[in-house]
C-alpha cells in the first residue's frame, strides 16, 4: 500500500470513481475539473494497492490553509485503512499551514469520525449547502 503524488495517467480513473462515489448532490469532479487542478499545482494523491487505485485526494493549496476538496476510498477497498493512509499523508505534507480545512455532509457519519479521529473540529454549520437540502460542516485542523 502505498501513497504518491498523482500522475497525469492517474486523472481519468479518479474521475471515474468520483462519478460512483458522489452523486450529483455531492459535487463530483469532472476530468476536466481535476486536470484544471493537477495542472495549476493543487495537489492530487492516490493510495495504491499494486496496481489498484484504492484511493485518492484532491487538496486545494492556499497561502495559509490546505483544503481538502475531495477524499474517497475505493469501495472495493472500504475498510482496509486507506482513509488512514491518505489523512495521515494529507496532514504530514501540509503540517507547514496554519490549518487544514474541509466541508462535509453532517449525514456522513464515516468521514466525520475519520476526520475527528485525526484532529479535526467543526467550525461552523452550513444549512442546505448540498443540493438535496442536507447541511454540511465545515471543519479545521490548526496546527500550533
Ligand atoms: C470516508 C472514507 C474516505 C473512509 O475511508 P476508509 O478507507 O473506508 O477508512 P479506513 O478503513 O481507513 O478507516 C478510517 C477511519 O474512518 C472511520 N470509519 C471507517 N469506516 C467506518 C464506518 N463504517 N463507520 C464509522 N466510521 C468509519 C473510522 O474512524 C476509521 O478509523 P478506525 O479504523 O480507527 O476505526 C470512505 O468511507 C469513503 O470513501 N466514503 C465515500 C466518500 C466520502 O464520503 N468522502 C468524504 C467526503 S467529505
Amino acid at each position: 500500500m502505498i501513497v504518491r503524488d498523482a500522475v497525469k495517467e492517474d486523472l481519468a480513473k479518479i474521475a471515474a470513481l468520483e462519478k460512483i462515489i458522489f452523486d450529483e448532490n455531492n459535487f463530483p469532479m469532472s476530468l476536466r475539473n481535476l486536470r484544471y487542478h493537477f495542472k495549476k499545482g493543487n495537489k492530487i494523491y492516490v493510495a495504491k494497492i499494486d496496481n489498484h487505485l484504492a484511493g485518492y485526494a484532491v487538496i486545494f493549496l492556499r497561502k495559509d490553509y490546505a483544503r481538502i476538496y475531495s477524499i474517497a476510498t475505493n469501495p472495493d477497498f472500504n475498510g482496509k485503512g486507506i482513509g488512514n493512509l491518505l489523512m495521515k499523508h494529507i496532514i504530514a505534507q501540509h503540517s507547514d499551514k496554519k490549518y487544514i480545512s474541509l466541508e462535509v455532509r453532517s449525514d456522513n457519519t464515516r468521514a466525520i469520525k475519520l476526520y475527528e479521529k485525526f484532529g479535526f473540529k467543526v467550525v461552523k454549520i452550513l444549512p442546505e449547502y448540498y443540493d438535496d437540502g442536507c447541511s454540511g460542516y465545515k471543519m479545521k485542523k490548526i496546527f500550533t
